[in-house]
């Protein structure tokens, strides 16, 4: 779906979305400071509220964090060419890491959502996570986000609505597969 102008280095990718535009991944940057804090301003209320929980200014200490996602976490951006043909910051998602397990948070901006950004940040984020063996992924997110919770399902993890809290979906993927025995596998396994 990507097209074949998919190009990868290290972690960072860039590929064509729906719109005929190249887009790149990377990992976020000490300096993309002031990018995500644009990013993050020019969100609409919905969008601000579904990522922030609130529909007003997004404190700098949050707005921070989306570069600086604690030890062993994991933050990307999505650049794409902004009016001036330099590089802007049109998505960013990461995960902080808790015991064993990463808890993601993802967000595009408006106008370039439904292009297959914020599924393809998930996607990283999971491959990184795996690669780091970590146990497992999990979220928080609004019941009433359905798009969000259909691109997770889709990708393989499961939600249940918070039996505390009836306003959030709990959402969750294990990473590694659970070690097999031997003895579990079926008799022929070894001659197929
Ligand atoms: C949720 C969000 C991250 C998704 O990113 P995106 O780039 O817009 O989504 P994608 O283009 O990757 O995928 C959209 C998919 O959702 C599906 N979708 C769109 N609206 C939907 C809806 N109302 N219900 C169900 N599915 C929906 C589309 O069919 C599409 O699937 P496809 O790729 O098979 O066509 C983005 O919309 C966003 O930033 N929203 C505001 C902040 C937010 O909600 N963040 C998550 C907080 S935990």
């Amino acid at each position: 779906m990507e097209g074949k102008s998919e190009i990868r280095s290290g972690d960072a990718e860039s590929w064509t979305v729906k719109r005929g535009v190249q887009v790149r991944l990377r990992r976020t940057q000490a300096q993309d400071g002031g990018a995500l804090r644009a990013l993050v301003d020019g969100l609409s209320r919905e969008s601000r509220y579904f990522r922030f929980l609130t529909g007003g200014r997004v404190v700098d200490q949050i707005v921070d964090g989306l570069a600086s996602p604690g030890p062993d976490g994991v933050a990307l951006v999505i650049e794409a060419p902004g009016a001036d043909g330099e590089p802007a910051v049109v998505a960013s998602a990461e995960y902080v890491v808790t015991g064993r397990v990463a808890e993601l948070a993802v967000v595009v901006a408006d106008a370039w959502q439904g292009q297959g950004l914020g599924r393809r940040l998930i996607g990283k984020l999971r491959d990184l996570a795996g690669a780091a063996g970590l146990d497992a992924m999990r979220g928080d997110v609004l019941s009433e986000n359905r798009r969000m919770l259909a691109i997770l399902r889709d990708i393989g993890f499961s939600s249940r609505r918070n039996p505390e809290d009836s306003y959030l979906h709990e959402v969750s993927l294990a990473l590694q597969a659970p070690a097999r025995s031997a003895q579990s596998l079926p008799a022929d396994w070894f001659a197929r």
